[in-house]
């Protein structure tokens, strides 16, 4: 969706008019052309990194970048509800492993109620996984905070990418498995699951770094 928004500058009279993505709001901040910060509230950008600008005095159109300062709230929204999601992946007696089990061995067997609902909550994680990717790709990430070092910010990128690249083979892995009775990718929707439970270790812990010893604002760029 597109939409027109005229922007109010804090401190000028400066008259900012901007054409933006907007889907769901949250505060974004902009750098105007006086130094003045533009506060960009009531939508947010959606995979847009930059303004167009008019400066009525000097009648000309300028670009500016976006800073973020936080998650969307969509992305904030899609990052907690895949946790709730994958906690209950792993934490709800499905049985699907003896369903599966039964139709390797050919022998009879139900799809419960559980069973049914472990294949379409994956499935709607790996919907989440897909826009949470597209969104980041496409520019959707505050600036790093951990006093500005290079390795722990690699280090990062690198937790965060294998988390959603094994939240994308989790599912596609386990459909693989369940439609195409694969042992294969039975084998790899096993071995995944540790591995991304080792990942969400790592990032909880790092996160709880940032918190208590750097000190700063980590939880508050994802939350709403
Ligand atoms: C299934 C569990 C989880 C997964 C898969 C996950 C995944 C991710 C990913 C991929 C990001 C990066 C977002 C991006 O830049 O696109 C992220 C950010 C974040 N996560 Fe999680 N997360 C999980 C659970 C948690 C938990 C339990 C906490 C709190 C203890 C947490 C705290 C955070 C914080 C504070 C950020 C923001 C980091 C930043 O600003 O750089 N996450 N998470
Ligand atoms: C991120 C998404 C997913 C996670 C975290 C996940 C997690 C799990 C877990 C913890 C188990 C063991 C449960 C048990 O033995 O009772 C399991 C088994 C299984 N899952 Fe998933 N799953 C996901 C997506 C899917 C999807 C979308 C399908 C199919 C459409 C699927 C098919 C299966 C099958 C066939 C088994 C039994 C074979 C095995 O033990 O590997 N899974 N999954």
């Amino acid at each position: 969706m597109w939409c027109l928004l005229r922007l109010k500058a804090r401190t000028t009279c400066l008259k900012v008019w901007a054409v933006v993505g907007s889907f769901f709001d949250s505060p974004e901040h902009l750098r105007a052309p006086t130094g003045a910060d533009v506060h960009l509230r009531g939508f947010s950008t959606f995979g847009i990194k930059s303004l167009r600008v008019f400066d009525y005095k000097k009648c000309s159109l300028k670009r500016y970048g976006i800073r973020m300062e936080k998650y969307s709230k969509l992305q904030v929204f899609l990052h907690w509800a895949t946790f709730i999601l994958v906690l209950f992946q792993f934490l709800s007696p499905s049985g699907i492993g003896e369903v599966f089990k039964l139709r390797l061995e050919n022998k009879d067997f139900e799809v419960g109620a559980l069973v049914s609902l472990h294949m379409a909550v994956g499935t709607l994680i790996i919907l989440f996984i897909f826009s949470r990717v597209w969104m980041r790709l496409s520019g959707l990430v505050p600036q790093y905070q951990s006093n500005g070092q290079r390795s722990l910010k690699i280090l990062a990128r690198i937790i965060h990418f294998s988390m959603y690249g094994v939240l994308l083979l989790l599912p596609i892995t386990g459909g693989i498995a369940w439609f195409q009775l694969s042992i294969d990718a039975r084998n790899i929707h096993e071995f995944l699951r540790p591995v991304l439970l080792v990942l969400v270790l790592i990032h909880v812990l790092a996160s709880l770094f940032h918190h208590f010893v750097q000190k700063n604002s980590i939880f508050k760029r994802m939350w709403f």
